[in-house]
């Protein structure tokens, strides 16, 4: 791929047939943000060189992607305009190749975009065409005796004019050579039933100009639905959680009840992993080899190296090493750090949390910004209080440890090694190495009732 070839993904829309405030491209598929797979799919090819269009709840949209590059169309006067904003930074980076794609698109693959880029790279204007089952909003391709003619908008498309409709459409991706394109984008009109600046119009203008144009015509339309509704999102997001199972599967990856099993583009998995449904991967995961899943879990941006996770188990942000066993029934927040063969149990919740080599939390805890050493137990009902009501404090726990249960830790609070704290305590002191900490009311047994 060229230095200056270009990629700009519009993504400034409302989405207004989503009827939701959030804007389109922040809408999910198996859990990632449809935004993020195109950027997935499309820096596997263009590396940075890649620009995305805001308009509508840009700052949202901006702010989950803080290294690209994002041009503001101020307003949204459609796909033409978008372009034509983006003209500026274009001739900043020297670029000299454009590759368009409409932000609505998450099902485009890498290797489908690059076999696209491959067939149009000697065009001076190239568009990829299918013939999806349903063309219904799809802007039109116009053919006269075969030869293109331009694209014309579904609610723009006259018979009468146009010809009969051939199931031909356009899918939303292009492929431009700048300097041949630039002088049309000025000459763009909105004279049509949206009152909008279109992209598509750049095709009959450069075919009336004589330049090569060429519509690319897709064997497989499944990889260029363009997602406008709830129901095209259903539908997207089951042909993608098909696909990514369907390589999981041909690579390796044992899927149980492999129909409720979602797992995003995204995520990262070994050969050898086992994973039952219904379960919920995404995001930045990587799960190694010798890694199980049980049914009823939800991953994401989480490291799983060779673990066992059973059950209900949520897990976000954290990592979790060999031999380490997590759940039923656990929460891993972000910055939790299971260290080889620890455990944590139903009902323990671990944020910001370091847990040492073989160290345990088997039942009903909170341990939160927090480092425990290894082979230390932490018992049931521990909690560490690291919140005062304005700040967060640590708590650090040596190795081989014994934490009694119902064990409230008031950060910042230190326990040293081989150190023992008795079943219900509030400590609010350090307690030293080899001590015993006991901070509780002694027993009093009173005589209640005669014999
Ligand atoms: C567009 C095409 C249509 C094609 C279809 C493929 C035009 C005029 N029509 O129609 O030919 O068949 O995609 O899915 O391009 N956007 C902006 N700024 C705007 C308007 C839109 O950035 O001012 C972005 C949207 O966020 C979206 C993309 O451009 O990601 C396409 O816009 P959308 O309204 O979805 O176009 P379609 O009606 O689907
Ligand atoms: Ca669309």
């Amino acid at each position: 791929m060229r230095q200056d070839h270009y990629l700009l993904i519009l993504a400034a829309g409302k989405g207004t047939r989503m009827h939701s405030q959030k804007p389109k491209v922040l809408h999910t598929l198996l859990g990632t943000p449809m935004l993020e797979l195109v950027l997935h799919t499309a820096s596997a090819i263009f590396g940075e060189r890649i620009a995305v269009v805001t308009g509508f709840g840009a700052e949202e949209v901006e702010s989950l992607f803080p290294h690209c590059n994002f041009i503001r169309q101020s307003r949204q006067l459609g796909t033409g305009d978008a372009l034509k904003t983006a003209l500026p930074f274009l001739q900043e980076k020297c670029a000299t190749r454009l590759t368009v794609i409409n932000g609505d698109m998450p099902l485009l693959s890498e290797d489908v975009l690059r076999d696209f880029l491959d067939k149009s790279h000697a065009a001076d204007i190239a568009f990829a065409s299918i013939k999806p089952q349903d063309a219904a909003s799809y802007g039109r391709v116009v053919r006269r005796n075969n030869n293109l003619v331009g694209i014309v908008e579904a609610r723009d498309y006259d018979p009468a004019l146009h010809g009969p409709i051939t199931g031909e459409v356009n899918s939303g991706v292009y492929d431009l050579r700048l300097s041949a394109v630039s002088p049309f984008i000025d000459d763009l009109k909105n004279d049509n039933e949206s009152g909008e600046y279109y992209i598509t119009d750049l095709i009959s203008m450069g075919l009336n100009a004589g330049l090569r144009v060429e519509a690319v015509l897709e064997p497989d339309y499944r990889f260029f639905l363009g997602v406008n509704s709830p129901k095209e999102l259903a539908e997207a997001e089951d042909i993608l959680a098909e696909r990514v199972n369907s390589k999981l599967l041909a690579s390796g990856v044992t899927l149980h009840d492999c129909r409720t099993v979602r797992i995003s583009p995204t995520v990262e998995i070994e050969p050898g992993v086992e994973i039952s449904g219904p379960a919920q991967i995404s995001g930045t995961s990587v799960i190694s080899a010798n890694s199980v899943i049980a049914p009823f879990c939800v991953i994401r941006d989480s490291e799983i190296r060779g673990a066992t996770i059973e059950s209900f188990s949520h897990i976000t942000g954290a990592k979790i090493e060999n031999g380490a066993k997590v759940g039923p029934y656990a929460r891993l927040r972000p910055g939790a750090h299971l260290a080889r063969n620890s455990h944590v149990g139903n009902f323990v919740e671990l944020k910001k949390a370091y847990l040492g080599e073989k160290a345990k939390a088997n039942h009903l805890a909170y341990i939160g910004d927090a480092h425990v050493g290894e082979g230390t137990n932490i018992g049931a009902g521990t909690i560490t209080c690291n919140y005062d009501g304005t700040s967060k404090h640590n708590t650090t726990i040596g190795a081989h440890s014994f934490i009694g249960s119902n064990t409230a830790l008031v950060a910042p609070v230190s326990i040293g090694n081989k150190a023992v704290i008795a079943a219900g305590s509030t400590i609010t002191k350090d307690v030293k190495d080899n001590e015993l900490g006991v901070a509780r009311e002694r027993q009093v047994n009173l005589p209640w009732r005669k014999k």
